[in-house]
C-alpha cells in the first residue's frame, strides 16, 4: 500500500510539475524550442529585462546560406525565467519597397533594444548594410517603439560620429591627409598592425565612422553607450548616445587600437566595466578576449582569453553577443554567444554559460547543462 502511495504521488508530481517539453536548465549548443516547439530564431541577440520579464531580440534567420541576410526582420521572445521562451513575433520587419534602407535582403545584424526612462521609448539599434553592398556600408540603423515587443518604426541609418574627433584623437589624425582614400582589410591573418598610421579615422571624419559589429550599454546614471567595430574593423569606438538614445552625442573614444575586435559586449559589476569580444574571422570562431576598466572611456586593460578548458581557443565554437545580469540574483551574469551555422543560418545555436569571477578575473568554462542554482553554489564556494 505504501509503495502504491509513493508511486502514485511520484506520477502526480511528474504530471503536475512538468508540462511536456518544458525544461528548466540551459543546454549550450542544443536545439532550444520556444512555446511552439520551434527552435528560437534570435541570432546575434541581446536580452533586456523590463517590468519583471526578459525580452530576447535577435536576427531572424531563414534556411540555407542566403539565411544570413535579413528576409524577415528582428524576432522577439519573452520569458519570466530565462528557460521557457514565448514567441512574441517580429518586432521590426524588413520592408518590401526596394528603395527602403531596410529592404528585404539587406544585412541587419546584432539588434539590441534599450529603454529610455525619460522618453519611455524602446530604442532598437542594429548593424545595417544596405542591400547588395556586402559589408562596405558599415552603418548603424535605429528604430523606435512605445511597446517593448513592437512593432518598431524604422527611423534612419547613419555612420556615427560624423564630423567629430574622439576624445583621444592624435594630432596626425587631424592632418587628415588620407581623406577619401580607399583602404580596406577584410580580416583573417593579414591584419596590418601598423593600421593607425593609415589614419582610417581621419579618412572617415567627414562622412562618419564605419560601424559594424556593435552593442549597447546603459549605465546606472541612464547614459547609454554604443560600442562598435570601426576603422575597417581594426579599432573599437565607444560612443555616448544623445539623451533620447536616438543619435550620437559627439563624445566618443577609440579603444583597443588595431586589435581587430568584433562581437563587443560591455557590462558592469561592482563599479568596474568589463568588455568581452572576439577576434576578426567572420563566421569562424576564434579565441575570445576580455578587458576591464574603471571608466567606460578607458583606459582598458586587456586580460586575455576568459575561456578555459577544451575548445577555449575557439570560445567553445561560438562568438559573444551579450552578457545578461540575472534579475534578483546577486552577482549572476550569463555570457551569451552564437554558434553560427552560415551554411544553414536558421540552425545557429546559442551558447549560454555562467560568468565565474575571481576578483576581477573572468572564467568561462563549459557546462553541458546547468541552471541558475549554479550561481548560489558558486557564491557559497567563494564565501
Ligand atoms: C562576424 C560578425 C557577424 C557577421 C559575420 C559575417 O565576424 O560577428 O555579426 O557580420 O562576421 O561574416
Amino acid at each position: 500500500m505504501r509503495n502504491l502511495y509513493f508511486t502514485l504521488s511520484a506520477i502526480i508530481i511528474i504530471i503536475v510539475g512538468c508540462r511536456p517539453g518544458e525544461d528548466y536548465s540551459f543546454k549550450p549548443g542544443a536545439r532550444w524550442p520556444d512555446n511552439n516547439e520551434v527552435h528560437i530564431n534570435a541570432h546575434g541577440g541581446g536580452i533586456i529585462y523590463h517590468d519583471g520579464k526578459y525580452y530576447w531580440f535577435g536576427q531572424h534567420m531563414v534556411e540555407g546560406e542566403k539565411g544570413n541576410s535579413a528576409w524577415v526582420g528582428v524576432h522577439c521572445y519573452s520569458s519570466g525565467d530565462l528557460y521557457q521562451w514565448k514567441d512574441e513575433g517580429i518586432a521590426l520587419r524588413v520592408e518590401e519597397e526596394i528603395a527602403s534602407e531596410i529592404t528585404a535582403g539587406c544585412l541587419l545584424e546584432r539588434p539590441k533594444v534599450i529603454f529610455n526612462r525619460n522618453t519611455e521609448k524602446f530604442v532598437m539599434w542594429f548593424h545595417l548594410e544596405r542591400k547588395d553592398l556586402g559589408y562596405k556600408d558599415a552603418r548603424s540603423g535605429v528604430a523606435v517603439s512605445d511597446r517593448i515587443t513592437g512593432p518598431y518604426t524604422y527611423v534612419r541609418s547613419e555612420r556615427p560620429d560624423k564630423g567629430n574627433w574622439p576624445v583621444n584623437v592624435g594630432e596626425f589624425h587631424k592632418a587628415n591627409e588620407f581623406a577619401g582614400q580607399e583602404i580596406q582589410f577584410t580580416g583573417g591573418d593579414d591584419l596590418p598592425v601598423y593600421c593607425d598610421s593609415l589614419n582610417i579615422l581621419g579618412r572617415d571624419h567627414n562622412d562618419g565612422q564605419m560601424a559594424r559589429d556593435m552593442n549597447f550599454f546603459v549605465d546606472d546614471d541612464g547614459k547609454a553607450y554604443h560600442v562598435y567595430a570601426s576603422e575597417e574593423n581594426s579599432t573599437l569606438h565607444i560612443s555616448l548616445l544623445s539623451e533620447d538614445y536616438l543619435s550620437h552625442s559627439g563624445k566618443y573614444t577609440r579603444a583597443f587600437i588595431c586589435r581587430y575586435m568584433e562581437a563587443p559586449v560591455i557590462f558592469k559589476r561592482d563599479g568596474k566595466y568589463y568588455f568581452i569580444g572576439s577576434g576578426c574571422t567572420g563566421w569562424h570562431p576564434n579565441a575570445a578576449r576580455y578587458a576591464v576598466a574603471d571608466s567606460i572611456f578607458g583606459p582598458w586593460t586587456e586580460m586575455g582569453n576568459p575561456c578555459t578548458g577544451p575548445d577555449s581557443a575557439l570560445t567553445f565554437h561560438s562568438q559573444s553577443t551579450c552578457v545578461l545580469k540575472v534579475a534578483g540574483k546577486e552577482d549572476a551574469f550569463i555570457f551569451m554567444a552564437d554558434r553560427w551555422t552560415p551554411e544553414n543560418a536558421i540552425d545557429g545555436r546559442y551558447i549560454w554559460l555562467p560568468v565565474i569571477f575571481d576578483g576581477d578575473r573572468i572564467n568561462l568554462k563549459w557546462f553541458d547543462e546547468w541552471d541558475l542554482g549554479l550561481f548560489d553554489q558558486l557564491r557559497f564556494r567563494t564565501q
